[in-house]
């Protein structure tokens, strides 16, 4: 059983106390994992749900929202751009509902917006930001200001938007919005954070605005455009928008997060005689390349009661313990699970022929640098990996020996690094395990209930 010193009541406050208590997870291998397991809400979705209905006409419903503390930041930078919501009870599920005031309904923040930790939240928003008639300034935690917003500013700053920012590219950014003219961008990263940005600052412009992008990115957002009414059309790779349509309320359903399940499907597969079913799981094309991967890493995974729900697929995983090989992931591949490498990771050492991981230059610049924390706490473990700027390749067949993690606040290594934990020898320490309430703040009790 893993050690847990929280109870699932502990999660509401674990997330109001990010960033001020370390929190110490204890977690000890076990005998097997067992039982149905739901994930929370896609945070992708949510975010976008939560922005879109903010400025679509009237009450939208979310049924599902994330629980996270990324999804939380842009609530409350939308309550504080005047959109306000509440949870409510419907048929005894937990309900968000978003009073959005239409495409012109923002008001002036009276303070500074906080994104948190949230990538998602400044760039994306940052699109809808630049469309209004008035300044704001957004920051986030210490993480988000080291990370990279040039490639949301260079895009918004043609379009027309006036943005300050650190050095020129770090936060915090204060956008002086404006007049928008609709512009042809292909993105020089492939990212849909700032594919995103773009079509949300598409939504203000005068025109069509066409987003070409290297290799496909998530279409979240091109989903929740068409499902809200907007005018969007998409081709392979070639994203348009018109400017000025108005966004319809709606009542929409947040699908589970794969990115969330990843940990607990990756559990199963190294845990012995585990079999576990992740319940209600987005699987979006767009998403789903980990599943691929696994698949041709030898694991048994089947997919069940598939669905579709506002434009998202959605199904159960049944999964349990596999023989994996090892693999190369590469090119569009790496960017497709770029979320899921940390816990690839670990599946990797434990792998028969070891995994390598190429093109993978942009963990660099996500919450953490992830190549240099991976690597760090797999050789606390006792695993051999050897990095480049933009590789991991990480040998087959290895023992994971019980150790001290360190998150360094990042939500995916303290998740990856307790399931690291279930297959080391003797005890494993999370320090910073509260970092998980970013995206999954029920992920330490799910992981209780289903141990054995
Ligand atoms: C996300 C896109 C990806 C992903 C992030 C969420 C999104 O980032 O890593 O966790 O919701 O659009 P990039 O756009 O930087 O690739």
């Amino acid at each position: 059983m893993p050690g847990s010193k929280a109870t699932s009541s502990d999660t509401v406050a674990r997330t109001q106390r990010y960033n001020t208590v370390s929190m110490v997870e204890s977690i000890s291998p076990v005998q097997g994992l067992h039982g149905v397991v739901t994930v929370p809400g896609d945070k992708s979705v949510s975010h976008r749900f939560a922005m879109l209905t903010s400025i679509a006409e009237g009450e939208s419903l979310i049924h599902n929202y994330s629980t996270g503390a990324d999804c939380q930041s842009t609530l409350a930078c939308m309550q504080a751009l005047g959109i306000s919501h509440e949870f409510k009870e419907v048929d005894g599920q937990r309900v968000l509902a978003v009073h959005g005031k239409g495409i012109h309904g923002l008001q002036q923040a009276a303070e500074q917006l906080d994104a948190g930790n949230s990538g998602s939240t400044i760039r994306m928003l940052s699109g809808i930001l630049a469309g209004q008639s008035f300044t704001t300034k957004i920051a986030g935690d210490s993480s988000l200001a080291k990370r990279p917003m040039k490639r949301v500013i260079t895009p918004l700053s043609q379009m027309g938007a006036h943005i300050e920012a650190v050095e020129g590219q770090f936060p915090p950014l204060t956008i002086k919005g404006s007049h928008l003219k609709a512009i042809d961008y292909e993105l020089p990263v492939a990212s849909a954070q700032v594919k995103s940005c773009i079509l949300l600052a598409g939504l203000y412009a005068n025109g069509e605005t066409i987003v070409r992008e290297p290799i496909v990115t998530r279409d979240h957002t091109e989903i929740a455009l068409r499902e809200l009414g907007a005018e969007i059309t998409v081709e392979p790779r070639i994203v348009r928008v018109r400017g000025g349509a108005p966004l319809v309320a709606k009542t929409l359903f947040v699908p589970g997060d794969l990115s969330s399940a990843a940990f607990f499907l990756v559990a199963a597969l190294i845990v012995p005689d585990s079999e576990i079913v992740l319940a209600g799981v987005g699987l979006n094309p767009t998403r789903t390349a980990l599943l691929d991967v696994l698949r041709c890493m030898g694991a048994a995974i089947k997919l069940l009661h598939i669905q579709q729900l506002n434009g998202e697929i959605i199904g159960n995983l049944e999964v349990r313990t596999s023989r994996i090989k090892g693999g190369v992931i590469e090119g569009a591949t790496t960017a497709a699970v770029i979320d899921e490498v940390p816990i690839l990771s670990v599946l990797g050492a434990l792998s028969e022929d070891g995994l390598v991981i190429r093109d993978a230059a942009e963990l660099r610049v996500k919450e953490t640098d992830r190549i240099k924390t991976i690597e760090d706490n797999l050789r606390r473990m006792g695993v051999e990996v050897r990095t480049t700027e933009s590789t991991l390749e990480i040998p087959g067949k290895q023992k994971l020996r019980g150790a001290t993690i360190d998150s360094f606040g990042d939500h995916r290594i303290a998740m990856a690094f307790a399931i690291a934990g279930l297959a080391a020898k003797g005890a494993t320490i999370i320090q910073d395990a509260e970092a998980a309430s970013v995206s999954f703040p029920e992920f330490y009790s799910i992981l209780k209930q289903i141990a054995r």
